[in-house]
């Protein structure tokens, strides 16, 4: 894993902004995993002024949201593709047929998510992988005991994480109980992660998630074995990383080196 720190959150959006936009420019027909909630929304404000003031091309590129509300149709203001559409799909020139959020109105969703993985196959994988990370250790709606070897399901949202969206209903009695979610190992296909957190509230699953063990019960920590992970947290998130001031030195070296090519 590569642990780069920054000093608040503005600058974890930087780092990822700038991560992801020379990715698309070296490789316009980019295939990118998305996430929602509120860490990756600085993120994709950056790629926003990317295309309307350098000309960022989306044109290519076809994306796959990592997960979806059971029974939320695209207008539900929070559906993950309302939540896309709104935040980046329709900020750039990318056409809605590229763009794959998990069908929460699915009829027969566990037929669904067999088709959701095929689509990802047919587009020759995923090439980087934005992650969020749940209070609760979970990656996209992958909640603790799920199997590290899960491929997109329909899951049961834990009772914390219920709690923790429904910030965003008027009522915790609002949120759904369901969701699809590409799986943990779906997710550890991707070429490259880029598992982003801030603040205080996400520093003991940060720790789990870098430093614990390999458990199903914090299903992040699973990005251990990932060959290409990249985790960009602000001070306030590593702030209960054991090993932070190595991740600091390395991150230095890097630079170092990175700087004499
Ligand atoms: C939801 C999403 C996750 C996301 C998490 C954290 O549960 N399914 O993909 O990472 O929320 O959200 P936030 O970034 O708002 O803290």
């Amino acid at each position: 894993m590569e642990i780069i720190v920054t000093k608040d959150y503005e600058e974890m959006s930087d780092k990822a902004a700038e991560i992801v936009i020379a990715a698309i420019k070296a490789s316009p027909e980019l295939v990118l995993g998305l996430a929602t909630g509120s860490t990756p929304e600085g993120l994709y404000e950056r790629l926003v002024t990317a295309h309307k003031e350098d000309g960022l091309d989306f044109s290519h590129m076809t994306t796959f949201n990592l997960d979806e509300y059971v029974g939320l149709g695209p207008d539900h203001e929070q559906s993950y593709r309302f939540f896309m559409d709104t935040h980046l799909f329709d900020h750039i020139n990318i056409s809605k047929e590229r763009t794959h959020v998990p069908d929460g109105l699915a009829a027969d969703p566990v037929q669904y998510c067999k088709l959701y993985e095929e689509m990802i196959q047919d587009a020759d994988g995923i090439d980087i992988q934005v992650l969020g990370i749940g209070r609760d250790g979970h990656l996209g709606f992958n909640e603790p005991g799920t199997s590290l070897s899960s491929r997109t399901q329909l899951v049961a949202l834990a009772p914390e994480t219920i709690e923790d969206n429904s910030r965003f209903f008027d009522s915790e009695d609002e949120v759904p109980h369901f969701a699809l979610t590409m799986g943990v190992q779906s997710i550890l296909e991707a070429r490259k992660c880029l598992l982003l957190a801030s603040g205080e509230g996400k520093a003991e699953a940060l720790k789990g998630c870098v430093e614990g063990p390999i458990t199903s019960m914090l299903t992040a920590s699973a990005l251990q074995v990932h060959p290409d992970a990249i985790v960009i947290v602000d001070e306030a998130a590593a702030s209960r990383l054991e090993r932070l001031d190595y991740y600091k030195w390395v991150q230095q070296a890097r630079e170092q080196i990175a700087g004499t090519h």
